[in-house]
């Protein structure tokens, strides 16, 4: 296993949520280099991912780092399901039971360095491995039934509105026909191959990056938990407290950006950011993966 995921946008995440002895969200804990950096100037975390697997590595980072248990909690769930989860646990200082309300919550949405780099949970191309893509292992479908069952025009829409892919048709008909594909190299080569044909060689990201982006995000029901991981974090947050959300493409930042909007206006508070804050050049070059994040900020 490669080393932990780099947290994109770190001090400036963190800054936002101006920390202070209270409790905070972390709602996609990943390998938790928010969190670390939340604890670490005074805060204490209630951490959430849908993934097991974070959550076992995670806890075992935490003890070898020594933090003390008293600063975190952590949970397995969707963040759509925020309440429920928090209704759930008996530790007062944590369960809504006892009218808790939280300083602040984080989300970095996307997927971990973990979840990229395990050939066999299907997320990158890079390595060969079956097309799952679930993040949490539990849901019943995976990429490879959506490029089983789906039609030529509902592959087409996926492709086209989660992908936001020039030549869908192309690709979902290139599928189609051949029903034979089964592993991510695999289907980085047929899309290669549609990108070749229609006479496009000469390419900045890999031709396969939105047809990827787009199964994922239909897999996982990406934006709809987005959708409703807001509201539900949204009821949670005190008085002039923050909600700070990292996006890596344009239908999440679109997501965020009306949400956050549509609170001002309803007198919910207030947008801290008019533009989204970008990584700078430093960190892009650090971190090649920053380079689509956008940061936006919310003040209840
Ligand atoms: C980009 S990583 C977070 C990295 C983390 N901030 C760090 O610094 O290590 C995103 C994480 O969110 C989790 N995640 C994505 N969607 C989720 C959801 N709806 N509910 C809970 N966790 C989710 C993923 O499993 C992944 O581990």
């Amino acid at each position: 296993m490669e080393g932990y995921h780099k947290p994109v946008l770190l001090r400036e995440a963190i800054d936002a949520l101006s920390v202070r002895d209270a409790w905070y969200i972390d709602c996609t804990l990943g390998d938790g280099g928010h969190c670390i950096e939340l604890i670490a100037r005074g805060g204490r975390v209630v951490g959430l991912d849908i993934d097991p697997q974070a959550l076992k590595r995670v806890q075992k980072r935490f003890k070898d780092l020594g933090i003390d248990e008293s600063k975190y909690k952590l949970i397995q769930g969707n963040f759509r399901e925020l309440k429920d989860l928090l209704n759930k646990q008996t530790d007062p200082s944590i369960s809504l039971r006892a009218d808790q309300k939280f300083a602040g919550a984080i989300f970095d949405l996307g997927v971990s360095s973990l979840q990229l780099m395990s050939p066999e949970r299907g997320f990158s191309f890079a390595k060969n491995g079956p097309l799952d893509m679930r993040m949490d292992p539990g849901l019943g479908v995976r990429a490879l039934d959506l490029i089983k069952i789906l039609t030529r025009k509902e592959l087409y829409e996926l492709f086209s509105n989660f992908g936001e892919e020039k030549y869908s048709w192309q690709v979902a008909s290139a599928l189609v026909s051949s029903r034979g594909v089964r592993t991510t190299k695999e289907l980085a080569g047929l899309v290669e191959g549609v990108y070749r044909r229609v006479g496009t060689r000469n390419w900045e990201i890999h031709p396969a990056t939105r047809v990827f982006q787009a199964l994922r995000i239909a897999v996982n029901d990406e934006l709809g938990a987005l959708e409703t991981g807001l509201e539900e974090v949204k009821d949670l947050i005190e008085k002039n407290g923050h909600i700070v959300i990292i996006s890596f493409h344009s239908l999440e930042d679109r997501i965020v950006k009306d949400t956050f909007a549509r609170w001002q206006d309803q007198g919910w508070g207030q947008v801290l950011t008019k533009k989204p804050i970008l990584p700078n050049a430093q960190e892009i070059n650090e971190n090649p993966r920053a380079r689509s994040a956008k940061m936006r900020v919310f003040r209840l």
